[in-house]
């Protein structure tokens, strides 16, 4: 068995006329020609429970690509029997075995399911061509042939001294029970991640997917059905999410829960996981990505042209629903007005509706309750004395929830949405004081409870150095003079820390490392 050196998958371009695209548009023309019935999957099995909910696209949200079935509580504890009864196998499995799963599902990816899952993460998550491409198709390759490469790292590493006549070796036991994944609806490749990783570690899954990302989870578990991923590895339970939450979070077998949403719901996990604490057989592993509000904070001598497209790709590519995205900025008074006139001048060529036509820059925002906090914070930026909307500002809700690009100018670096999470396309600029550099550094490093993503830009590097050093805590994923979207597996592992997260970043071997016991062994001859 030789595990296959990981090199990032090359992303498609998918020019018009190119076979991919062909391939794409055929595939998304015969998906949204249909609307599939969704079972839960527990071990193994299809099951229907009749209480059924729709999946939409959030560009045109009368139409239902699929119902799907919602598990209850009664579902959570077939699944965590179904998990159990995996687990005597697969935690058993030779990891080389397990491994051959997931770069069998990566080269399925690349090849026969790439479109499938791409067509299905445009359709239910709204996401363009090219941003399902490096979503669906290249990072969850990239993921699966990667943590391969980290996992083999774990099992074969044997740092242990051994003075003779002992033999002091390490074991990577799977976690005793159930890992439960709740994944959020931004990243089909991080749906996928979080439950794969943990199973790759020898252990099984409960999957609750976001009520908004069913249809591409749905499609993600036949691509582990077609992997040779045996039956109750991993168990999809779609539903609602307190019912489930609560029956899978006080299950004694609750070995570890992964996670990526909101800081609301992962301190919500907490919690739970707090008051139930003496009746769990292990202490779960908490492992969460959690909110952002990603910066960009520029030096005076920062290069404009490249500052203004980090701005426009960073906060509005995917309709700023990376939770990597831009959504405030810094930026010195003296070079303001240029780069205002640049990222205005991009702004207006971005186009947006349905990403089915292939020449759209963005589509919707993924659903209603998204829609109303956008245009809230729209609202309020029209109505505040300290706030202005410098660009954008249009919604239109009736076929897709619509929002356009929008750059809020504020005076006021407290100002509402410098602070708070929206995970829409609105950005906010503070102008400052290119004097008061110091004192800006400070404002941007504490204005946040997060520390996500961020950015800085500049020419000198004393300043830049200076700076990256000032904002050491503020961002687990900081770029220099690039956009603070698009971190690439292998390259930069992804994750943040304060209200962030737990900082285990995804695609590392840190992460995997979460999913094991390790039991220390000494024999003596
Ligand atoms: N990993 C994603 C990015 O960096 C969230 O944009």
């Amino acid at each position: 068995f030789k595990v296959p050196t990981p090199v990032n998958e090359p992303i498609l371009d998918y020019a018009p006329g190119s076979p991919e695209r062909d391939e794409l548009q055929k595939t998304y023309a015969e998906m949204t020609a249909e609307t599939i019935e969704i079972p839960l999957i527990i071990g193994g099995k299809e099951i229907k429970t009749g209480n059924l909910a729709d999946c939409v696209m959030p560009h045109d949200h009368q139409k239902v690509i699929a119902r799907y079935h919602q598990a209850d509580a009664s579902h959570v504890a077939q699944a965590i029997e179904a998990a159990a009864e995996a687990w005597k196998t697969w935690s058993e499995m030779p990891w080389q075995e397990r491994a051959a799963v997931f770069i069998k599902a990566a080269e399925l990816l690349a090849g026969p399911y790439r479109q499938i899952l791409n067509a299905s993460t445009m359709m239910s998550q709204g996401k363009t061509c090219f941003q399902a491409e490096i979503d669906a198709a290249c990072e969850l390759i990239d993921f699966l042939r990667f943590n391969v490469e980290y996992m083999t790292d774990i099992y074969k590493e044997q740092p242990m001294v051994s003075p003779a006549p002992t033999w002091n070796r390490s074991e990577h036991r799977a976690l005793e029970g159930f890992v439960f994944a709740i994944t959020p609806f931004n990243f089909t490749a991080i749906c996928a991640n979080l439950c794969a990783s943990p199973a790759m570690m020898g252990n099984v899954v409960l999957w609750k997917p976001s009520d908004t990302a069913v249809y591409s989870g749905y499609h993600i578990m036949k691509l582990w059905h077609e992997a040779g991923l045996p039956a109750g590895v991993i168990n999809f339970i779609p539903g609602p999410p307190q019912e489930i939450g609560a029956a899978a979070l006080k299950h004694p077998d609750l070995a570890g829960i992964h996670f990526t949403g909101s800081t609301k719901t992962f301190q919500y996990l907490w919690k739970s996981v707090a008051e139930n604490i003496e009746n769990y057989k292990s202490y779960p592993r908490l492992v969460g990505e959690t909110g952002g509000k990603d910066f960009v904070f520029a030096h005076e001598s920062a290069d404009v042209p490249s500052l203004a497209a980090a701005l426009v790709r960073g906060a509005f590519e995917y309709s700023g629903q990376k939770c990597s995205a831009a959504s405030r900025a810094y930026i010195p008074t003296n070079i303001w007005p240029e780069v205002k006139k640049r990222v205005g001048e991009m702004t207006a060529q971005i186009t947006m509706g349905d990403v089915g036509d292939f020449s759209n820059f963005i589509g919707a925002v993924i659903d209603q309750r998204s829609f109303d906090k956008c245009a809230a914070f729209i609202a309020h930026a029209r109505e505040a004395a300290d706030a202005e909307i410098a660009f954008g500002g249009e919604t239109a809700g009736d076929k897709g929830f619509f929002v356009q690009p929008t750059v809020i100018e504020t005076t006021n670096p407290h100002y509402k949405s410098m602070c708070e999470e929206i995970f829409g396309p609105i950005l906010t600029v503070y102008p400052y004081d290119p004097a008061k550099l110091d004192e800006t550094l400070d404002l941007c490093d504490q204005t946040s409870p997060y520390a996500l993503t961020g950015a800085i830009f500049g020419r000198d590097r004393g300043d830049l150095v200076m700076m990256a050093d000032r904002l050491k805590h503020a961002a687990g994923n900081f770029y220099i003079n690039d956009k603070p979207t698009g971190a690439v597996v292998g390259q930069q592992p992804f994750g943040g820390g304060r209200a962030s997260g737990t900082n285990d970043k995804a695609g590392s071997k840190l992460n995997l490392l979460k999913w094991t016991s390790a039991r220390s062994i000494k024999e003596n001859f």
